[in-house]
């Protein structure tokens, strides 16, 4: 990612909620990213206390709680955050000249994934209105694509692309025909950053992913980063036939994406068995046998786990902290 990011000249701010560890962010940094995205402002408060950053929160936040917590969260780091809605521009522009701070703010524009975000043709006077607020620094556009990351043909995805790069170049006119400051385009995730390259209006990227990539990730055509994630499974009974029953159920692998695939070992099928259980279909296993599963969706699998067991030519080399895990709100 940092040698696109040097080809392409496009600035890489990469997307905490996957590894969700300032381990990992700091080598990003290290290698050239310009601060993380973090998905919740739990996650950043992980972050900001390890001293990452500057940190985008890609979420919009709403309510008091945690307008209370952004304003602590932004004495202590430099933030920038997602907004779609102008009364909750105005909400978190009062909090923060009660606390006599500003924040940067992202008009956050839906560009077809249907989540957050306000139409492309709404995205100026949302604009506008973040920029008449004393407490709020308007610096430019998220418009991220999520539904078309795991599109696994590359011309279908390209293709579908297009349609959003089309909705996220509208937006930023909406902006810079106003007179607006637009000085960051953020977009695109792992799937999709090579397109967004492509854009002389983006300036930045936000994938996640491309540390740890998973099963589901492997199917997407075009990408060049390999799977460095697995989840450690033992064989624990061996009388259901070809089907060996592991230690790992939903409790150990997220399923949301599909199934885990079994590292090297294509023949074998991993099969649900509970919440603490797994099947291996395929071969016949001895109780004690390990297995390694990749995930299918990388995210949600290391959100169930403290520490990353970090292996190098089968030799255990660290232990990392997952700090940020759970921290979903
Ligand atoms: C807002 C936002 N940006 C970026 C990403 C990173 O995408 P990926 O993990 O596909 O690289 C995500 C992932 O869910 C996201 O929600």
């Amino acid at each position: 990612m940092a040698a696109f990011a040097t080809r392409t000249g496009k600035r890489v701010r990469p997307h905490a909620k996957t590894h969700k560890s300032p381990l990992v962010a700091r080598m990003q940094l290290d290698r050239g990213a310009v601060g993380l995205c973090c998905a919740k402002l739990g996650e950043a408060e992980v972050m900001a206390d390890a001293g990452v950053g500057p940190l985008l929160i890609t979420t919009e936040i709403a309510g008091q709680p945690k307008v209370a917590r952004l304003v602590a969260l932004r004495r202590r780091a430099v933030v920038l955050v997602a907004v779609d809605d102008m009364d909750t521009a105005r909400t978190l522009s009062d909090a923060m000249r009660a606390a006599d701070l500003v924040l940067d703010v992202l008009v956050d524009v839906n560009v077809g994934q249907e989540r957050t975000g306000v139409a492309p043709d709404g995205a100026g006077e949302l604009a506008a209105c973040i920029a008449s607020l004393p407490g709020l620094r308007l610096r430019g556009i998220q418009a991220y694509e999520g539904h078309l990351q795991h599109v696994y043909a590359e011309a279908e995805r390209r293709a579908r692309w297009r349609e959003c790069a089309d909705r996220m170049l509208a937006a930023h006119e909406g902006l810079t025909k106003r007179g607006l400051d637009s000085e960051i385009l953020s977009t695109a995730g792992t799937g999709t950053c090579a397109f967004a390259a492509e854009l002389p209006e983006v300036t930045e990227v936000q994938a996640g992913s491309y540390p740890f990539m998973d099963s589901d990730y492997a199917q997407v055509e075009g990408l060049p980063y390999e799977s460095s994630l697995t989840v450690l499974a033992s064989v624990v009974s061996r009388q259901r036939g070809d089907t060996a029953v592991i230690d790992a159920g939903w409790k150990a692998l997220s399923t949301d994406a599909g199934m885990p695939a079994v590292k090297g070992r294509p023949e074998l099928e991993y099969v649900t068995k509970g919440d603490e259980h797994g099947g291996v279909r395929g071969a016949r296993m001895t109780p004690g046998e390990r297995i390694e599963l990749v995930p299918s969706h990388c995210d949600t699998t290391v959100n169930l786990y403290d520490e990353y067991v970090c292996v190098r030519a089968g030799v255990v080399e660290a232990v990392w902290p997952i700090a940020a895990r759970g921290r979903i709100q």
